[in-house]
């Protein structure tokens, strides 16, 4: 796999990312709306608790601004023997960061995150237009998204 870019790094999101620039990338993925610095530090402090459930990534630039985001969430299941399985949600790239592979280095990361968990599948939604970008990462298009908005 080639490197990130000189001076990107990946590393998990910290409570201090809302001053360097997450919000603003999640920006390009749907609406965000207003989220107090005190909102996301309880947002980030409740995944915290959910002992080994929520892994929220991303990737910072030499100046450690926030250039990329994804997460990945172990659900605990009854099937497969109790197994685990990684839903991933959340993939925004900035802008002026897409087509240098930030977003196969975030899946990439992601999936092994599952893998070492113990989950026996990573599963996640996509638009027709990204079903390219998720099979260079090695996904399957095995079917349909069904949702009921509110
Ligand atoms: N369709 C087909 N191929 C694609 C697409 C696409 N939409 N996007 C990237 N690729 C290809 C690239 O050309 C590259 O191929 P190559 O290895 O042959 O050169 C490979 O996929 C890897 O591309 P990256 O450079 O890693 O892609 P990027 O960093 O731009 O990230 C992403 C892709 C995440 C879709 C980004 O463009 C983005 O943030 N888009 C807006 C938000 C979004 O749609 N997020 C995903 C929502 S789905 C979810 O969250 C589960």
């Amino acid at each position: 796999q080639e490197s990130l870019p000189a001076g990107y790094h990946i590393r998990p999101l910290s409570v201090l990312d809302y001053n360097r620039g997450v919000l603003e990338v999640l920006a390009v993925l749907t609406t965000v709306g207003p989220i107090s610095k005190e909102e996301f530090a309880t947002q980030f402090q409740y995944w915290k608790k959910q002992n080994d459930t929520y892994y929220v990534i991303v990737i910072t630039d030499a100046k450690n601004q926030v250039m990329a985001i994804g997460s990945v969430i172990i659900e605990r299941k009854l099937i497969h023997q109790c197994g685990l399985a990684g839903h991933i949600e959340d993939i925004a790239v900035a802008s002026d960061q897409q087509g240098k592979k930030l977003g196969l280095h975030l899946i990439n990361t992601l999936t092994n995150i599952a893998k070492t968990a113990g989950a026996y599948k990573v599963i996640l939604d996509c638009s027709i237009e990204n079903v390219g970008f998720y099979e260079k990462c090695g996904y399957k298009n095995v079917g349909a998204q069904m949702k009921l908005a509110f």
